[in-house]
């Protein structure tokens, strides 16, 4: 599946990811900035924070509530806020663009 990642300066990087992998790994694996991922996809830190695309929101789902609680720790939370670590890789969600917080914490 093809994902967009939109940095906060508007910078773009659209990278291929496989099934079954997160959102989260496709970023770190093509070194896309912006995605920290400090705990590496425990949805233990926050730092994998992004904006899921409006159009998207159906089809990545909603944040179980360990991913809502961990996301009080995000900085500048937003209704389409998810922890990429906690989003899965399918061919539903190819296609898919998130934006990047200006910073993760
Ligand atoms: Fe730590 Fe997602 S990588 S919460």
């Amino acid at each position: 599946a093809k994902i967009t990642f939109i940095e906060h300066d508007g910078t773009k990087h659209t990278v291929e990811a496989e099934n079954g992998m997160t959102v989260m790994e496709a970023a770190v694996k093509n070194s896309v900035p912006g995605i920290d991922a400090d705990c590496g996809g425990a949805c233990a830190c926050a730092t994998c924070h992004v904006y899921v695309g409006k159009d998207w929101l159906d089809k990545t789902g909603t944040a179980e509530q360990m991913e809502e609680d961990m996301l009080d720790f995000a900085f500048d939370v937003r209704d389409n806020s998810r922890l990429s670590c906690q989003i899965k890789v399918t061919d539903e969600i190819d296609g898919l663009v998130v934006d990047l917080p200006e910073k993760q914490f």
